[in-house]
């Protein structure tokens, strides 16, 4: 049987021979890594505690394009840090106006073939130019920039089948919130969906990369398209074909599952609060009264998308009681859709043009009012995550938004243009975009840039490393948390906590300030602890802060039902022991406050399950590792930083 892409690209960055069985520990070699500015600083502060000269990987980007709204020095004191520290150590930067990072990764520095890892969970948008891209914590970026191979659980292959071509007025939004509404958020845990069929080859980049973007929200390893003509074609645009190499699946590619899709039975969809997959046909939600619209951010946010919202907005106007805001994705899609007339249309319809950046989507500015239902063509609808729990957040297609925001209830394009929805299946990507990296700080070479002085302002403080183990623990429970925790509900995001990122002491006084307010006074008075978590703790976002915290303030060890993936990896490294119940019954019975007690601790780690013993309750029970050798290694030498640094002495 023949190779599936993901296999032949994992095959050819394989560090060790391996059989590469789903669920088997791989090492791989890293092409590409890339930060952004709200993780970054605790990324490049652990590369300069590891003691490495010079990023070691062929590209490391640097990208500042989160949290652009400089509400006093912190931020910026952050950009220039980020700026001189990549600048020491053989970075690019993009700058701030340049950006969204994946959008502008795949357009400036992306390949087919190549393999990357992001401090982002959203690094798989890269998957829609055939590149194999994994979103992980912010140390194992710094990791792979040291050039060691990078530890992978060997994923499922899974094989989408997209058949048919989508509905004028569908957007691939539909397709990932059909995703989403049949596997759900756990479902894609382990897995890669790689994309294929006539559905897929009629797909452009960026409807592709809405694809692969929003996989991070069924907590797959990555998802990802062909390096086929359509990428051709992206890179052509691009003026980088040199670079294109053609990435196919075999013809009998062998998968580990399969799912098919019709697109041209696709309906406009809409996920309702709070979680991505609570996805229904929009036309059957309930008709609320809508105070918000949010156009943006990396997953929506194209030339394409945009112009089909002015579109949809031509001759309308956004309803009296909607406030309707737009940033566009990057700097060259702004310039072509001023260049086309697309702003100027969303201007006088009524539309707020915001900067190039992420913005509301990380709740950096234009929270929803109290209680305020918003409408949003990002990726999550975490409860707070545009900065107000009080709120409720939809997620729809571009075209249903802008129809949304002018009639000011859930609507789709349909709606507002009836047969002439026809229109929008005219609009495409440009043919050429006007490629302008004079905001890309291109590495100097590396005599130079070891002169280079790296500039921290008063809030940068260094990254807090965690005491190794010792053979005896007994403390107290500090939490216990209802199922599916996000990384926002541990460390919310927001222009105020975010600028707060690189001052760890100060941050971590707000850890669970939206879930718990007491919990940091408590964790911290209690010295050490223990977290107790339900299903999938730890989704969503990236942010190793969610473990950095919760380690700052004497968290030893979380033990849940399941982790996801990423937090996982971040909890490793920050050395807090991630444990899962070995039977889940056993959540039930602990509460706040008990005194665990963990006897030979480091002998009974050894053996991937560990006996606790609840002292207040007078019950024990079982919690397994689910850590591979290595992972056991780095947990037991107390997380990654002393794990490589020991490693590398070697
Ligand atoms: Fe930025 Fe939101 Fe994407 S924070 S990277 S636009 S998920």
């Amino acid at each position: 049987m023949g190779k599936n892409l993901t296999r032949k690209i994992l095959e050819a960055h394989l560090a060790k021979p391996s059989d590469m069985k789903p669920g088997e520990e791989i090492y791989v070699k890293v092409d590409q890594t890339l930060t952004h500015d709200i993780n970054a600083v605790m990324t490049y502060l652990a590369f300069e505690a590891i003691g490495i000269d010079r990023t070691q990987v062929e590209t490391s980007v640097s990208y500042l394009d989160h949290n652009l709204l400089y509400l006093d020095n912190k931020t910026p004191d952050d950009h220039i840090y980020l700026q001189s520290v990549a600048k020491r150590f053989g970075v690019h930067v993009s700058r701030p106006g340049n950006g969204i990072c994946h959008a502008v990764h795949v357009a400036r520095f992306g390949a087919p073939g190549k393999l990357s890892m992001g401090g982002d969970s959203h690094t798989p948008h890269g998957g829609s130019i055939g590149m194999l891209c994994i979103g992980v914590g912010g140390m194992d970026v710094a990791t792979a920039m040291t050039g060691v191979p990078m530890r992978l659980k060997m994923p499922e292959i899974i094989r989408v089948n997209l058949k048919g071509h989508l509905k004028p007025g569908c957007n691939a939004k539909e397709v990932i919130l059909e995703m989403l509404r049949r596997v759900g958020i756990k479902g894609g845990l382990g897995k890669v969906f790689e994309y294929v069929g006539e559905g897929a080859a009629g797909l452009e980049v960026a409807e592709r990369a809405t694809i692969t973007n929003m996989g991070a929200e069924m907590g797959a390893t990555t998802s990802i398209f062909p390096g086929d003509e359509q990428v051709q074609k992206f890179m052509r645009a691009q003026g980088r074909e040199a670079e294109y190499v053609e990435m196919l699946p075999d013809e009998d590619a062998e998968y580990d599952g399969e799912i098919e899709i019709d697109l041209s039975q696709l309906e406009p969809l809409i996920a309702c609060p709070h979680q991505p997959d609570n996805v229904v046909p929009l036309k059957e939600v309930e008709k609320k009264k809508v105070q918000q619209v949010f156009i943006g951010s990396c997953t929506n946010a194209s030339y394409s998308d945009i112009a089909k919202v002015a579109l949809v907005m031509q001759g309308h106007h956004v309803n009296e009681n909607v406030s309707c805001t737009c940033a566009v994705s990057s700097k060259q899609v702004y310039k072509q859709l001023l260049k086309d007339g697309y702003l100027e249309m969303l201007v006088d319809a009524g539309v707020r043009i915001l900067e190039i950046a992420c913005g509301p989507c990380c709740a950096i500015g234009q929270s929803p009012a109290t209680k305020g239902v918003a409408v949003r063509t990002s990726n999550r609808n975490f409860k707070g995550r545009a900065g107000n729990p009080t709120a409720e957040i939809y997620l729809v297609s571009p075209e249903s938004a802008a129809a949304t925001a002018i009639l000011g209830t859930f609507a789709s394009a349909e709606d507002i243009l009836g047969e002439d929805v026809a229109k929008l299946a005219e609009i495409h990507e440009p043919e050429t975009y006007p490629v302008d990296d004079s905001m890309i700080i291109k590495p100097l070479p590396e005599e130079e840039a070891q002169n280079v002085e790296i500039v921290r302002g008063p809030n940068i403080q260094p990254l807090p490393v965690p005491e190794p183990f010792t053979d005896h623990l007994c403390v107290p429970i500090s939490l216990k948390t209802v199922y599916n925790i996000t990384t926002d509900d541990i460390t919310p995001a927001s222009a105020e906590f975010s600028s707060m990122r690189s001052n760890i002491p100060l941050m971590s006084k707000y850890c669970y300030h939206r879930y718990d307010p007491e919990f940091s006074e408590r964790a911290k008075k209690m010295g050490q602890s223990i977290i107790i978590g339900g299903e999938n703790y730890g989704q969503g976002s990236s942010r190793e802060h969610a473990a950095i915290n919760p380690m700052y303030l004497g968290v030893r060890a979380v033990i849940a039902k399941s982790i996801a993936r990423i937090h996982k990896g971040n909890l490793l490294n920050h050395g807090i022991i991630p444990m899962v119940f070995e039977d889940p019954a056993d959540y039930d019975k602990l509460e706040m406050g008990d005194e665990l007690e963990i006897q030979d601790l480091l002998n009974q780690m050894k053996t991937k399950r560990v006996e606790v013993i609840d002292k207040t309750k007078g019950i024990a029970f079982g919690v397994c590792l689910e850590l591979s050798d290595n992972e056991l290694e780095v947990i037991s030498c107390g997380g990654q930083l002393r794990y490589l640094k020991k490693q590398l002495g070697k």
